[in-house]
């Protein structure tokens, strides 16, 4: 008898089966969420250096030797290209998030050794990843959001009004995921220095593609990284324009003492010593060296060469937004993406709903991400627009994609925005407080919506059109809408009885 008695052929047949159905990968039609570089070739050197290291515990560097040779030299690779000197120091985390998490953690730890008790502050525009609002909530942190203007860009006097003791962290983006704006690194960092308050550039994506590119008139962009004295953190991943399969990014820290703080260790227990420089304890190490492999084969050329495919898809697209009638880009994006909102400079007849903008485009087969619009506190309420995200391959897309924008522009161009007030007439909202909304019934608002199978499961298809969805995330009170897409996500995967 042996413990393996499955058939490798069908079971790997059924997993062929179930990737049929998901959005692809490859190929450019889904303009957010994966970063195709456009070459198999990468993909299957990324793909064996995984295997290679399948079975290796990332948790010990001392004892797979290997994890720290790779993390050292994708560091060191980082570190050059982000123009950090040897007092900058890293460590390669499991994507975006975690490296946000840390350089909070690490700035609260730092801030408390300094201050004593209490809770200090973080404070960001209002763009800042979401990312940011997790370690605020994990890490006992008041997260403190600036205004930004229409365009998406904040005033450094309004981060400068904002600096007290208490605040343990600012964090600006390079660019920022909404819109595409390079925040104003030098003038907040300047003001940041002055008071001795650290400074987070969170450069998840721009990090491998912004050294490679210029702003709109061809000039170089302002210095944005490690050249801004000031910045005591850095986060780009690896998992985004790095191309590297999920699970790789990087945070670099100055100086070495403050990434000290990013640490837990503990010899409290009767097991082993634990000594973490991430959130995870055993971890992959497979991410780790497919992202050191495609660094090995792109080299800083391979990089720049990708980037100017993308700075001229990005100038295309932009280029045939601005033909669209009722479309227009929102601010001055850099980087390869892009927000996509409606032109509210022509008359109403002739504006194109960004969501249904986006809902009109994947019925030809192309995914566009949906953003809500937004108010914010204490300032104006931001438009609802649609993302873009450009990748080394959508070259190649670009002319099939460029006429599909403007087919799906024609088939909505004067569809007023989804009015979410009569989708919610009739509920109970004043009864519904984040505590009062169960399971049971959380799942029965979302049916009411059209949303979720019968089953009782979440895997009923996603509704064809999505700018209904958007409007009530727009209209509910976050805390409801917050509920509600938890319990649609959580019945994603809950057991069939
Ligand atoms: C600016 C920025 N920060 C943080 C993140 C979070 O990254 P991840 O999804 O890898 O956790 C993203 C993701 O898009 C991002 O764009």
């Amino acid at each position: 008898m042996t413990a393996f008695d499955g058939d490798p052929a069908a079971i790997l047949a059924r997993l062929a089966e179930l990737r049929a159905h998901d959005a692809p990968t490859h190929g450019g039609h889904v303009l957010s969420y994966v970063y195709d570089s456009g070459l198999a070739e990468l993909d299957e050197l990324a793909g064996r250096a995984v295997a290679a290291m399948q079975p290796v515990n990332g948790l010990d560097p001392t004892t797979f030797g290997s994890v720290a040779v790779l993390e050292r030299e994708l560091l060191a690779f980082v570190r050059e290209l982000l123009h950090g000197e040897p007092d900058v120091v890293g460590t390669v985390t499991t994507g975006g998030t975690e490296s946000c998490l840390l350089a909070v953690k690490a700035a609260r730890d730092a801030w408390a050794a300094a201050h004593g008790p209490g809770t200090p502050r973080l404070v960001a525009p209002s763009t800042v990843h979401a990312a940011f609002h997790k370690a605020a909530h994990y890490f006992g942190v008041e997260l403190d959001l600036v205004p930004v203007d229409a365009d998406g860009v904040v005033a450094v006097e309004a981060i400068d009004t904002r600096l007290g003791d208490d605040v343990a962290l600012v964090v600006v983006s390079a660019p920022s995921y909404p819109f595409a704006v390079l925040d104003p690194v030098a003038g907040v960092a300047a003001a940041c220095s002055a008071r001795g308050i650290a400074l987070h550039v969170d450069a998840c994506v721009g990090g491998l593609v912004l050294p490679f590119w210029s702003g709109p008139d061809g000039d170089a962009l302002p210095p944005w990284d490690f050249r801004v004295p000031g910045v005591t953190s850095i986060s780009a991943d690896l998992h985004k324009f790095g191309y590297a399969p999920k699970g790789a990014s990087v945070v670099l820290q100055r100086p070495r003492d403050r990434q000290r703080a990013q640490y837990f260790a503990t010899t409290r227990w009767p097991g082993y010593p634990v000594v973490n420089p991430t959130i995870l304890g055993s971890k992959s190490a497979g991410p780790l060296a497919a992202a050191w492999a495609i660094v090995q084969a792109l080299g800083v050329h391979g990089f720049a060469a990708l980037a100017a495919s993308m700075a001229r898809s990005t100038a295309a697209v932009i280029a045939q937004i601005g033909r669209i009638d009722g479309l227009r880009i929102v601010g001055v994006p850099t980087g390869p993406l892009l927000a996509v909102a409606a032109d509210e400079s022509v008359p109403v007849e002739r504006r194109v709903d960004p969501h249904h903008w986006a809902d009109a485009a994947r019925g030809l087969g192309w995914v566009l991400q949906l953003q809500p619009a937004f108010s914010q506190v204490g300032g104006v309420r931001l438009p609802a627009t649609t993302h873009l995200t450009i990748t080394p391959v959508t070259e190649r897309t670009l002319p099939e994609l460029l006429p599909a924008l403007a087919t799906a522009a024609d088939s909505v161009r004067g569809e007023p925005h989804v009015d979410a007030a009569q989708l919610l007439a009739g509920l109970p909202l004043d009864q519904l407080g984040p505590s009062g909304l169960d399971s049971d019934t959380a799942w029965m608002l979302l049916q009411g919506f059209g949303i979720g199978s019968a089953s009782g499961q979440g895997d009923g298809p996603l509704p064809d059109r999505m700018a209904p969805l958007l409007a009530i995330i727009e209209t509910l009170p976050a805390p409801i809408a917050e509920r509600l897409l938890i319990e649609l996500l959580a019945r994603l995967v809950e057991p069939t009885a």
